[in-house]
């Protein structure tokens, strides 16, 4: 038995969490919850939306699945997701994006994974004002954080079988930051010869998605253009409903929706869970459990294709029915 850390969350993280343990339950996956609180329903308690035995448990188990959280907003409050990054060396931020049958969008074939270096760049909050009307921040790169983005990118390549791994940046601007990201990613390249290794600038990497998603395989970004660039490639495969992600460190690893808490449909048992659930296969590979996430995998794919999807997706069914659907179609191990 694996024991793994389950947050909820507020909003609709605790519909779309139950709709995930369900299907766990019903596929035997052989997972025990360590269930945890964060988000709203502690802030009164612990202004950073973390009890501590909170933390500690993601620290022992080494990994957690996790429901979205709300950041209230003009109240001094800190996301828990910056929070947990920061605390737990989180640096790379992996997303998949890539086709579901059923799901109506431009293309039919994308699937590449977006890794997005965590920590660094923009967003170490070094920003001041010189005078009042002039501000400035800092973008900071160093080596050893760009080698370890590039290292994870290609061993992940590599245990997946990928063939292409591909350094996006803005070298030709920022020459020194975005250019040591650059040369310590061809650095580590070498490592890696049966990888195809190359490089593309940003906004043409930008036109370049939206034109021909098809061609990409594996990206890594400093953290700024990932941001940015990994919620472009989920706009790709269907938005939000359906964009997984995980926050992966050396020793611990919190795998979540892209999504928020969605206060605006919260309660109304119309969530669509899938985004998580492809999470939570993130999560299934990197423990090993792989035989699993494909027959879970399957039974999703199955559902889909039989038309029974959420109402983000254009569809009717509300969070229990496509789970039960989900759970309907899993084949036995
Ligand atoms: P949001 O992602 O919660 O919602 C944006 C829109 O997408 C809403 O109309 C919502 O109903 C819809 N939506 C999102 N997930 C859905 C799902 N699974 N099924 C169906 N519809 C879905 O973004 P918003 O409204 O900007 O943020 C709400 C709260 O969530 C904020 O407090 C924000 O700070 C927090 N947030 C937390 C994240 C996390 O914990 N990882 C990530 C992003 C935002
Ligand atoms: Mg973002």
């Amino acid at each position: 038995m694996f024991k793994v850390v389950l947050i909820k969350g507020d909003g609709i993280g605790p519909e779309i969490a139950d709709a995930v343990v369900k299907i766990f339950d019903a596929a035997k996956v052989p997972i025990t919850w360590i269930e945890k609180q964060a988000g709203l329903n502690v802030i009164e308690k612990h202004p950073t939306g973390i009890p501590e035995d909170t933390l500690e448990a993601v620290q022992q188990y080494k990994v957690a699945l996790k429901g979205p959280t709300t950041t209230p907003v003009g109240t001094g409050h800190k996301s828990v997701n910056v929070t947990l990054r920061k605390s737990l060396e989180l640096y790379a931020n992996v997303r998949p994006a890539k086709s579901l049958p059923g799901v109506r969008t431009r293309f039919d074939n994308v699937d590449l994974i977006i890794v997005r270096e965590n920590i660094e760049d923009t967003y170490g909050g070094i920003e001041h004002n010189q005078t009042a009307d002039v501000a400035q921040a800092l973008k900071l790169i160093t080596r050893p954080g760009s080698i370890r983005i590039a290292k994870y990118a290609f061993e992940m390549a590599k245990l997946y079988g990928r063939k292409k791994v591909m350094a996006v940046h803005k070298a030709n601007i920022h020459k020194l930051t975005d250019g040591l990201f650059l040369k310590c990613f061809y650095e580590v390249a070498k490592d890696y010869p049966e990888i195809q290794s190359s490089d593309l600038i940003v906004d043409n990497t930008c036109m370049q998605l939206v034109t021909n998603p098809e061609r990409f395989d594996v990206l890594v970004l400093p953290n700024l253009y990932g941001d940015i660039v990994s919620d472009l490639s989920a706009g790709l495969v269907g938005g939000l409903g359906v964009a997984p992600g995980g926050n992966i460190g050396d020793d611990v690893a919190i795998f979540e929706s892209v999504h928020g808490s969605a206060p605006d449909i919260a309660g109304q048992g119309i969530a669509n869970p899938t985004a998580l659930l492809l999470s939570s296969f993130q999560m299934l590979q990197h423990i090993g459990l792989h035989q699993t996430k494909a027959r879970i995998e399957k039974a999703l794919i199955e559902t889909l294709k039989d038309g029974i999807k959420t109402r983000d997706l254009g569809g009717k069914a509300f969070t229990n029915e496509f789970t039960q659907a989900i759970i309907d179609r899993l084949e036995n191990p």
